[in-house]
C-alpha cells in the first residue's frame, strides 16, 4: 500500500524544501516537521497498550503505543532527520543504521554500514526521503527482511512513481507513507521535479 499524505500543509513543506535558498539547517527542520506529519498518519490506528507510571497522584495505569517493540531503521546519510525527528516523537524506540550511497554511474546503491538491531517480531520505520529507482529502499527491505520483523513500514518524503512501483510490487507487503509523489525520473535517475539531492541539501556538501 502506498499512501500519499494530501494535507496542504505538507504540499507546502515540500515546496519550501524544493527551494534551493534553504539553508542546510532549515532544509533538516523542514524534513524533520514533514516526517512528524508522516509519523502521525502511519501510526493513527497503532493500537494502545497500558502502561504504569509514576503520575502526580502517585502510581497509574496510562496508554501508550509500545515504542519498545518498535526499530526506526535510517537509510545514511539523508535519512539522519528523519531519524532523530521519528525519536522525538517516539523516544525509547530502537534505532538502526544502514550506510548506503547510490553510484552516480550505475545508480545501484553500495552497502557500507550495517547496524541493524534485533528486529525479530519487530515493527519497523525504514526511514529515507528519497525514493528514486527505488534501489536503495528494495536493498535496505531486504537487509531487513531477513531479521525477520513482524512488519515494515517506510516513511519517505518524495518520490518517482517508477521507484514507488518497484518497491511495492518487490515489497507488496510493506506500507509505504510518503509526502510527495513526483512526476519522473531524469537520465540521471534524479527526481523530476525532486529537491536535488537530499544528502547534500542537508549537508552542505555539493557536488
Ligand atoms: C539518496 C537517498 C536514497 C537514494 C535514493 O541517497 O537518500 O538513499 O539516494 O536513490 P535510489 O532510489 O535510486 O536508490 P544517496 O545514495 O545519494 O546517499 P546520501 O544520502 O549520502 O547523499
Ligand atoms: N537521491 C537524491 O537525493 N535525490 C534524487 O533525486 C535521487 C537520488
Amino acid at each position: 500500500m502506498i499512501y500519499e499524505l494530501s494535507n496542504p500543509v505538507t504540499k507546502t513543506l515540500v515546496t519550501h524544501l524544493r527551494d534551493q535558498r534553504r539553508d542546510a539547517i532549515r532544509f533538516r527542520h523542514t524534513v524533520a516537521e514533514l516526517t512528524k506529519q508522516l509519523v502521525y498518519e502511519a501510526l493513527k490506528d497503532f493500537p494502545l497498550i497500558p502502561k504504569e507510571i509514576v503520575a502526580w497522584q502517585g502510581d497509574g495505569t496510562f496508554s501508550t503505543i509500545d515504542e519498545e517493540n518498535i526499530v526506526v531503521v535510517t537509510v545514511l546519510r539523508a535519512g539522519m532527520p528523519m531519524l532523530d525527528s521519528v525519536m522525538e516523537l517516539l523516544p525509547n524506540a530502537v534505532a538502526g543504521f544502514l550506510g548506503m550511497k547510490r553510484d552516480e554511474t550505475t545508480h545501484k546503491s553500495q552497502l557500507f554500514y550495517d547496524r541493524l538491531p534485533d528486529c525479530k517480531d519487530k515493527i519497523i520505520l525504514l526511514v529515507d526521503p528519497m525514493v528514486a529507482t527505488g534501489g536503495s529502499m528494495c536493498d535496505a527491505l531486504e537487509l531487513i527482511k531477513a531479521r525477520e520483523p513482524s512488519r515494515i513500514i517506510t516513511l519517505n518524503i518524495i518520490g518517482s512513481p517508477e521507484g514507488l512501483a518497484v518497491v511495492s510490487s518487490t515489497h507488496p507487503d510493506v506500507d509505504t507513507y510518503i509526502s510527495q509523489i513526483d512526476e519522473k525520473l531524469d537520465d540521471n535517475k534524479y527526481i523530476i521535479p525532486g529537491l536535488g539531492d537530499a544528502g547534500d541539501r542537508a549537508y552542505n556538501t555539493p557536488e
